[in-house]
């Protein structure tokens, strides 16, 4: 795989500058942010009001931790514009959350956003090794996602020849592959798979691609997938996160020479992580809930916004800006199995230590009596003899039990029987009868 560390020059003043200066800056932009969300938007009026705080108090970047979180509900029960701190007329984008119950969330941009966005996605796909120049095959879907244009004007920002093919039509997406030679490619993890089996069934060898970097986000994946698409693609891979409510893709992401997590883009959110129990923040290096509060953002400003998505912060590295780990899952994701939790993330890195087994796997929850089941629904790799299978399948069993400490149900089927997503996979089918 290339060398694609940044050179020297590369990277913007703030991505290098001292803590110190950092924290400056984010206590500025906090003040701001939190004055702007009070005077402007009613909801946040009430909420502060109600909990008996004031812009003013915000004194220090520990103060934060004195205002109340803002949650999807708060942005529902504000459908569609209500959480706007602009006229409309300066909303120059709107992009929605599909929500799979109920009314989706809507977020908006004033241009300056759009332009704060570009920035960060930019800096996002150079912090993977991306560079002015380099043609960038962009699959995430076009639309309401944020994903699509999102890392289309980030890319472009940067200076990349971007080919903007959205999520679907995956025949399509090797031929293109193929013929336009791109270095860099945005799409699900999940999704990536699906292009990978597409090319080896029309004949391609996934490792002979132009492909020098996947920039894989929008869904949890492990460090197992991490070593499995570079040992079948002959590429870097690199995560991305982000949520729509706080901007979209480019909220934090990888640098192609760590590796080692996600460095948060901090000038622009805030991050803390708080136990998801007490809601108390916990010191960095600990697990929970990650909560943010947009820094910059004019159209929708977010004051401790609630993600569900559960990791630890961690000092920077490679960047001055803290580090989040690979995110764990989601709350809304946690299964509970005899009291026992457990994330599809966790299935994930078990059944890519089988090597007769896929990485395309669904968890399927059922219900017996009283007792919630998990079956692992996981595909045998293409060519593996039936015993072969069984016996990944046997082995798989036992590795949950060992490692998780709880009793699977492991079901092997063959090669593309598992549902394929062209986004965000649906990793756990819930069939358990509504109480
Ligand atoms: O998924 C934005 C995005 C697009 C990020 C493309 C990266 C690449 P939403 O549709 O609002 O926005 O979903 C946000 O997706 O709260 C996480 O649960 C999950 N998520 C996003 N990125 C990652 C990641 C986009 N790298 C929700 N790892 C978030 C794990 C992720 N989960």
């Amino acid at each position: 795989m290339e060398d694609l560390s940044p050179r020297p020059g590369d990277l913007e003043p703030i991505e290098t500058a001292s803590v110190d200066e950092l924290r400056g800056l984010q206590l500025e932009r906090l003040r701001w942010s939190v004055r702007h969300a009070y005077e402007n938007v009613p909801h946040y009026r009430a909420s502060f009001d109600a909990a008996g705080v004031h812009p003013d108090d915000v004194k220090t970047l520990e103060d934060l931790a004195r205002l109340p979180f803002t949650t999807k509900a708060d942005l529902r029960e504000n459908y569609p514009f209500e959480m706007f701190a602009v006229p409309r007329e300066q909303v120059v984008r709107v992009h929605a959350s599909s929500g799979t119950t109920g009314r989706p969330t809507v977020v908006g941009y004033t241009r300056d956003d759009l332009d704060m966005w570009a920035g960060v996605v930019a800096r996002s796909i150079r912090a993977a090794g991306g560079r002015a120049g380099h043609v960038l095959h962009n699959a995430y879907g076009y639309g309401l996602f944020t994903g699509g244009l999102g890392a289309h004007a980030g890319a472009e920002r940067l200076g990349c020849t971007v080919v903007p093919v959205s999520g679907g039509m995956t025949e399509r997406q090797v031929q293109l592959i193929a013929d336009f030679r791109p270095d860099i490619i945005t799409v699900t993890p999940s999704y990536m798979l699906s292009i990978v089996d597409e090319m080896e069934r029309q004949g391609i060898d996934p490792r002979s691609t132009s492909l020098k970097v996947g920039i894989f986000g929008a869904e949890p994946w492990t460090n197992d997938m991490r070593r499995e698409m570079e040992r079948r693609l002959d590429m870097h891979a690199v995560d991305i996160y982000g949520l729509s409510e706080v901007i979209g893709p480019g909220v934090a992401s990888e640098c192609v020479e760590t590796k080692d997590g996600l460095t948060v883009w901090e000038d622009h959110f805030y991050p803390e992580v708080v136990d998801p129990i007490t809601m108390q923040p916990v010191p960095d290096g600990e697990e929970g809930e990650l909560v943010f509060t947009s820094l910059t953002k004019q159209a929708m400003p977010v004051i401790r916004y609630r993600t569900r998505d559960l990791t630890r912060l961690l000092p920077g590295t490679a960047r001055t800006m803290r580090r989040i780990e690979k995110i764990t899952g989601r709350t809304d994701d946690m299964m509970i199995l005899r009291g026992v939790n457990l994330f599809p993330t966790q299935i994930e890195e078990l059944v890519l230590q089988l090597p007769a087994l896929s990485p395309h796997f669904q968890c399927v929850l059922s219900r017996s009596g009283n007792l919630d089941e998990l079956t692992v629904l996981v595909e045998h790799r293409e060519g593996t003899a039936a015993d072969t299978a069984a016996e990944a399948g046997a082995q798989l069993k036992r590795l949950v039990k060992n490692k998780i400490g709880v009793s699977v149900g492991v079901e092997v089927v063959p090669p593309d029987t598992v549902e394929r997503s062209m986004g965000k996979m649906r990793r756990i089918v819930d069939n358990r009868p509504k109480r």
